[in-house]
């Protein structure tokens, strides 16, 4: 009683607080996003567009939600199309001349998580429990540490990564920080992920439910329904579990954790918008351990709601001072899979945070990138994160991938913040970035930058040490706000050489420039770029800084073959902090491979972001809109003088000398990363990527010369041409599936019957056998047979889930956009059965089976990934 009064009393709170409106039903209607001028009134908007008001966008001002019975098309649009021809050749006014932008909120496919399922065996090397090898001084710290503060927590020693007694100095270097009484009072981490167990006996304690929503199901608490919703609360468990006698304590163990829901089910732009700033002036800091999927071919960005989300976070959240966004860099290293072909991991707005493993090795799943400021501990050399699990006391030993060393990076701020609550966003990336300590120096790939830091595209500037950042917080001078440069549009329109060959396109940034756009210093440099080619995964791109610092924005990748190029794409690096700007950068493309696959660097936009010379003329940025990188012509038109500065030169092999020696310009085909010291990199990107080649590159063919022409008498369905395709080859197949399966069963029984000659007398005798079998094993066939059909359901989600095998070879040889429209009506699909089917599941109901059937997943997984 006590308890659903409670719940009512939340969901009440979350309602007045103008919080995610209204619950949604996806399946009965259709919702719009209309951002309105503020002098426009959403009552008439609505009567106007016969849709109803639904309310205002928490913490989005002037963006609007408006929902009508469900239709086929977008109802909105061709209104304001309409109006807009009206108002042009007619005059007069009209409502919708205040509406300033418009969507609609299709369902899509939630991002992917990156955890990796554990690979056989399961348990940990005996070695890393044997507390015979561990290092007596640091057995002694642990003691000293459990006993000055009672830590009595069950799993706190195998917890390596808050005290490594087995490989000293590998660990986050936290008790130190503890033992001052930074435990993160007063910050609050939220986990935006697939739930949180807030009945977990180790997150009750330190559970904000102010902070939480569960934007899948849409109710105020975030509980795991899904026997696959555990990620996010394993996440939790590293930043906030509580210091008590259940598994083990969090990093931040008093720090206050809230759970975010968005990626249980199909979710739409406006909801994972209203996520990522929900609660925005309690929640600290948003940890997300998800992406787009890590398989070396998706190139995948926020759309412009979830964008704008961001922005206002940064801009708003924390009384001004900026929400912290942390996310995992990826898992798809093996797959030359790179963060900086993911818009959240590489947004100026998130800390991207890589892994690597208890021996302090880079493991061979995180992805590298120059948009990757640090590392944090995960699984690899035999062992992973251990943690609190979904249950009331369940601990689990195999967290792992990048998901769970971003939410260690999460934690580590919620100490900072705790300390320094005043800090900005910025000041954050600032001691980031200072105080990581490079790891594998001599063995791996570094280079000085310009301020005498490190920076590795592998580790970033080195691993997370929570004492180094928490010291350096407590005397730190904060930045003046940021400002900006902005180069024109470059344009280049020169064919990409093959081979060794690069196309290097120089800019000038002048000193004066930078004056007049308020910067003073760099901190993160953007490239936006377009580039025409027929196999994308061909081409590489350096940024060389005038001060000599190589960023490999964009690197090769062998299973990326796609004929998109890019298209405004944003790169991002971290390499060149603290540069002054001033200077020649140069942008070099290669196209590596020399094969039938050409293209054309078209153009290029470069900007500068860091700290203003003036605080007071420092402004804030506009919220982005759709087209913002769009009208290239008229920007360039504009500066013309800018231009002229800019350098076309075509950079051959055989003249390496005018290019900065770091340019390696003798490897065609790889990322200009050096080898890494991990084998099983190296035989990943080397080994995986070709197989999935051909089917790809026959398959790119056949939905595109099919299009809408065959198909242009038939019920469209609301849908583009090429996604009816899809709809009417589906039901081609069911009806020759079932065509097929008739036949096979008349065969069959034909069969049969010609195999008993004898007929009626043994063919009864063998249903009477049958059907005894059946009956003495009634309780294990029947086990058996609720399993099987569990299983595929298990499969059914996995797919959905992503990551799997199976999808990828499903996905094969579609474009991006012909697989986003295809997956839209899988996810209905899916939507429909799979997943509701999943989601009985309700875990807790048999948590014995749920884990068979999760380990069943894993297996199957992990010997399809061999
Ligand atoms: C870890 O923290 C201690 C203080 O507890 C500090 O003296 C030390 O330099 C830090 N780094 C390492 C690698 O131990
Ligand atoms: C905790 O934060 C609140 C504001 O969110 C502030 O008023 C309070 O002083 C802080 N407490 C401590 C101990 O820092
Ligand atoms: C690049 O491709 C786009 C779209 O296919 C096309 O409009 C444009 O003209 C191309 N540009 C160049 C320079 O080839």
């Amino acid at each position: 009683m006590r308890v659903s009064s409670t719940l009512a009393l939340l969901g009440l709170v979350a309602m007045v607080a103008g919080n995610p409106s209204k619950p949604r039903n996806y399946d009965a209607n259709d919702y719009y996003v209309l951002e309105l001028d503020s002098s426009t009134s959403p009552d008439l908007v609505a009567a106007r567009l016969g849709l109803r008001h639904e309310g205002q966008m928490a913490g989005l001002e002037g963006h609007h939600i408006f929902a009508g019975k469900r239709e086929r098309h977008d109802v909105v649009t061709p209104v304001l199309h309409e109006s807009k021809r009206r108002k042009r050749d007619l005059g007069g006014s009209d409502i919708l001349e205040g509406v300033r932008f418009a969507q609609r909120q299709v369902p899509r496919k939630p991002w992917e998580k990156r955890a990796l399922l554990p690979t056989r065996p399961t348990r940990p090397p005996r070695f890393y429990s044997d507390a015979r090898q561990a290092d007596l001084g640091l057995l002694q710290r642990q003691r000293h540490v459990m006993d000055t503060l009672s830590i009595s927590d069950p799993i706190f020693d195998k917890q390596w990564h808050l005290l490594n007694t087995l490989q000293p100095g590998h660990d986050l270097n936290v008790t130190g920080l503890w033992m001052q009484g930074i435990t993160g009072k007063n910050a609050t981490v939220a986990i935006v992920d697939d739930g949180l167990d807030m009945d977990s006996d180790d997150l009750k304690p330190n559970y904000y439910a102010g902070g939480s929503y569960d934007f899948n199901d849409h109710r105020p608490e975030p509980k795991p329904t899904l026997s696959d919703d555990r990620h996010g609360t394993r996440c939790a468990g590293e930043v906030a579990a509580a210091r008590n006698n259940v598994c083990g304590v969090g990093v931040a163990y008093d720090s206050k954790i809230a759970g975010l829901r968005i990626l249980s089910k199909l979710i739409t732009d406006a909801d994972e918008a209203l996520a990522m700033i929900y609660d925005f002036q309690h929640n600290d800091i948003y940890s997300c351990s998800w992406g787009p999927p890590d398989d070396g071919r998706s190139m995948d960005a926020p759309g412009i709601l979830i964008k704008r989300a961001m922005l206002k976070g940064v801009q708003e959240g924390r009384g001004g001072l900026g929400s912290i966004y942390v996310f995992a860099s990826g898992n798809g290293a093996n797959k030359d899979d790179n963060c900086n072909f993911d818009g959240y991991t590489n947004s100026i707005y998130s800390i991207t945070v890589g892994a690597i493993d208890r021996t302090g090795q880079h493991p061979y799943y995180s992805e590298r990138c120059s948009a990757q400021m640090v590392v944090a501990y995960s699984s690899g050399a035999g062992d992973a994160i251990h943690t609190t699990d979904v249950g009331q006391n369940t601990c689990y030993d195999q967290h792992g991938g990048t998901s769970a060393a971003a939410p260690l990076g999460a934690g580590v701020y919620a100490l900072v913040l705790s300390v320094r609550p005043d800090l900005t966003w910025r000041d954050l990336q600032w001691l980031q970035m200072d105080t990581a300590v490079p790891v594998n120096v001599e063995t791996e790939e570094w280079q000085d930058t310009a301020i005498g830091k490190k920076f590795s595209h592998t580790f970033g500037y080195g691993k997370i040490d929570a004492y180094a950042i928490v010291e350096a917080a407590k005397t730190w001078k904060k930045v003046k706000p940021q400002s900006w440069y902005f180069s024109p549009w470059v344009h280049v329109n020169q064919a990409i050489p093959q081979g060794n060959e690069g196309l290097v396109i120089e800019h000038e940034v002048t000193a004066d420039a930078l004056k007049d756009a308020n910067l003073e210093r760099v901190e993160h440099v953007t490239v936006t770029m377009n580039v025409n080619h027929t196999r994308r995964g061909d081409l590489s791109v350096d940024l060389i800084s005038p001060e000599g610092v190589v960023s490999h924005i964009a690197t090769a990748r062998e299973n990326d073959q796609t004929n998109a190029g890019y298209d405004d794409w944003t790169f991002m690096t971290v390499a060149h902090w603290g540069e002054s700007g001033v200077g020649n950068w140069k942008v070099i493309i290669k196209d590596g491979k020399v094969n039938e696959h050409s293209g054309t660097f078209v153009d290029f936009h470069l900007k500068l972001w860091g700290e203003s010379i003036d605080a007071a003329k420092a402004t804030k940025l506009p919220m982005p809109s759709e087209d913002d990188d769009k009208d290239h012509a008229k920007v360039i038109s504009s500066t013309t003088t800018m231009t002229a500065s800019t350098t076309v030169v075509t950079q051959s092999a055989e003249a390496p000398a005018t290019l900065p020696s770091t340019v390696p310009t003798d490897q065609p085909d790889r990322p200009k990363i050096k080898p890494t010291s991990s084998g099983m990199a190296a035989a990943g990107s080397g080994v995986a990527p070709t197989e999935t080649s051909a089917a790809t590159q026959t398959g790119e063919a056949a939905p595109t010369t099919t299009d809408s022409n065959w198909i242009s008498w038939l019920p469209s369905f609301g849908v583009s041409g090429k996604a009816q395709v899809w709809i009417y080859g589906a039901v081609v197949l069911i009806v020759a599936f079932c065509v097929g399966l008739v036949i096979w069963l008349f065969m069959a029984r034909r069969r049969k019957l010609l195999n008993n000659p004898r007929d009626d007398y043994e063919f009864e005798l063998l249903n009477e056998e049958e059907s005894q079998g059946l009956n003495a094993g009634e309780k294990g066939v029947g086990t058996a047979g609720a399993k099987t059909r569990r299983t595929r359901g298990g499969e059914l989600y996995d797919a959905f889930a992503g990551g799997s095998d199976d999808e990828d070879g499903f996905e094969e040889g579609y474009t991006d956009q012909e697989t986003s429209r295809r997956t839209e009506i899988e996810r209905r699909r899916l939507s429909d059965d799979g997943l509701e089917e999943e989601q009985r599941h309700v875990i807790g109901d048999d948590d014995d089976s749920d884990e068979e059937e999760l380990d069943e997943k894993r297996h199957g997984q992990s010997s399809r990934a061999v």
